[in-house]
């Protein structure tokens, strides 16, 4: 997408389409009536015609308008309503966003002044920028298929503002909005792939072109590697798979002291999840190709965070592997002793994305991180309780919770918070290890939560499960980009 930012309105300027938001009003505004004037009473005609009213997110199109240099008018209602928050407005833009693409116009004129005397300029054009970024997201089928979809072609968007101050605004909230284009398009990208090429070499291999292209430094450790540094939980995942596990470290260094303590971010990487010898049902296995999500989404956030050149410094760590049945994969009742040292009774195979993440957070103790985030589709009773909309928070520290909670408000890429609590912790109790790998039956997403916690002890450390988040819902099966928007905007606010 390329972005332009002009501080005024030019009627005259050639565009595929000029999009101007209209407030409802029994008499046309300054600006409204210069450009019903300039289009010879269209703006009148439409009024009639179409009961154009400018009632919220109402659109009208008109072709080949006389008398401007669009090539189309397309008007957007903004409603009576004083303020309108961010998700309004951002569901305005959706709307928009898809009749853009619908109508397969690239080169694109937006006027937007009567939202932003309801909202903020930074607001509204990183929202615009996004939702015409969903909107022209498409994934290229692996392998290339002749007849499968071509990529979109690159928008081009201008932004017309009222003044210098407001077009400066503008730049940094469409400067934001591509940066998380760009983090959310690779997260779908990595996440739509089917799991037979996107095996944990391939992520591994994938961290190391970005390191090329982006300046970060990658290390990938190998199976010898982990074993050498007792990995055991992690390993004992991986074992009954053929593809090797990797344990993915990406450093961005943009802090002005580059000794400055990192923000860390650990993304479990599961790039196919049969559930191993607790086999899961045949229905709907295809959908566990996701279950590396989490990773993608740092994969995503370190790519926007690289592309601000955000003054912070992140670590990404990402244990990933495959998770399947096979003659030596664990077994219920199998225990194994994690890096940290802790021993843990596998009762249930496929609560395996604890069992790779807990040895990646005690490995991610040696960077001496001031906060953790790790990011997980881990439990299948997230989409339970809070659904496809909203993605689940737990922590050890209140502060990095509610900073995170802040984030999914500004970012529109909810989170909720369930408890951690001792009364929880008791499910975990092992007869043969320290922990027992599940919990029971009841508060599936907590007590995930609270095994993880037992290896967060020495930092300050949040989880967000987003197994609903991450894909599916009304979309349906379909990589959403989650958790990056979320996840950038709260190294945005570290900053
Ligand atoms: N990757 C799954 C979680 C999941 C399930 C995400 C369904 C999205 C949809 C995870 O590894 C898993 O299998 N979790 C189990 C835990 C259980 C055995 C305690 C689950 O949620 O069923
Ligand atoms: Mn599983
Ligand atoms: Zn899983």
């Amino acid at each position: 997408m390329k972005i332009q930012i002009k501080s005024s309105l030019n009627l005259a300027l050639k565009t595929d389409c000029l999009v101007v938001a209209f407030k409802p009003a029994k008499k046309l505004g300054t600006q409204q009536s210069e450009l019903n004037t300039a289009t010879g009473g269209l703006i009148n005609r439409l009024q009639d015609a179409e009961q154009f009213d400018a009632s919220q997110s109402q659109i009208t199109t008109a072709l080949a308008p006389e008398g401007i240099g669009g090539k189309r008018l397309m008007l957007v209602g903004t409603g009576d309503d004083k303020k309108m928050n961010t998700e309004d407005i951002r569901s305005l833009f959706d709307g928009l966003a898809k009749a853009i693409k619908q109508a397969g116009l690239l080169d694109i004129t937006f006027d937007l002044n009567a939202l932003v005397a309801k909202s903020d300029m930074e607001t509204v054009a990183r929202h615009l920028v996004e939702s015409l970024g969903d909107a022209q997201y498409q994934y290229i089928m692996q392998p290339k298929s002749v007849r499968g979809p071509k990529a979109s072609k690159d928008l081009k968007l201008t932004l017309c503002c009222a003044d210098r101050k407001q077009a400066s605004a503008a730049k940094k909230g469409a400067g934001i909005g591509h940066a998380i284009n760009s983090g959310k398009d690779l997260a779908k990208n990595l996440g739509n792939m089917p799991g037979n090429v996107c095996t944990p070499t391939y992520l591994a291999n994938q961290a190391k072109k970005m390191g090329k292209s982006h300046g970060l430094k990658i290390k990938v450790l190998s199976e010898k590697d982990m074993s050498e540094l007792g990995m055991g939980s992690l390993l004992s995942v991986s074992k009954g798979s053929r593809e090797p596990a990797k344990l993915i470290v990406m450093e961005y260094k943009g802090a002005k002291n580059k000794k400055e303590a990192p923000h860390a971010l650990v993304g479990k990487g599961l790039t196919f999840d049969a559930g191993g010898i607790s086999l899961k049902p045949a229905g709907k296995m295809d959908e566990m190709k996701y279950d590396m999500c989490g990773a993608a989404s740092v994969f995503g956030t370190l790519l926007a965070v690289a592309e601000m050149q955000l003054p912070i410094n992140v670590i990404g760590v990402i244990p990933s592997s495959e998770n399947l049945p096979d003659g030596i994969a664990n077994k219920p009742g199998d225990v194994v002793t994690s890096m940290s040292g802790q021993t843990i009774e596998i009762l249930n195979t496929d609560a395996e994305g604890r069992l790779i993440l807990c040895d990646a957070l005690t490995y991610t103790e040696r960077f001496k991180p001031q906060t953790v985030i790790d990011i997980a589709t881990l439990t299948g009773a997230v989409i339970v309780a809070l659904g496809h909309q909203t993605a689940g928070v737990m922590g050890n520290d209140q502060g990095v919770v509610d900073d995170l909670l802040a984030a999914g408000n500004t970012s529109l890429d909810h989170a909720w918070q369930l408890p951690i609590k001792e009364t929880y912790k008791k499910q975990l109790k092992s007869d043969y290890a320290d922990l027992a790998n599940i919990g029971g039956p009841t508060a599936g997403t907590i007590t995930a939560a609270c095994f993880l916690s037992y290896f967060t002890e020495k930092f300050r450390w949040a989880h967000l499960d987003i197994a609903g988040t991450a894909w599916g819902g009304a979309a349906g099966k379909k990589a959403s980009g989650r958790a990056v928007p979320i996840l950038t905007q709260y190294l945005i606010d570290r900053c």
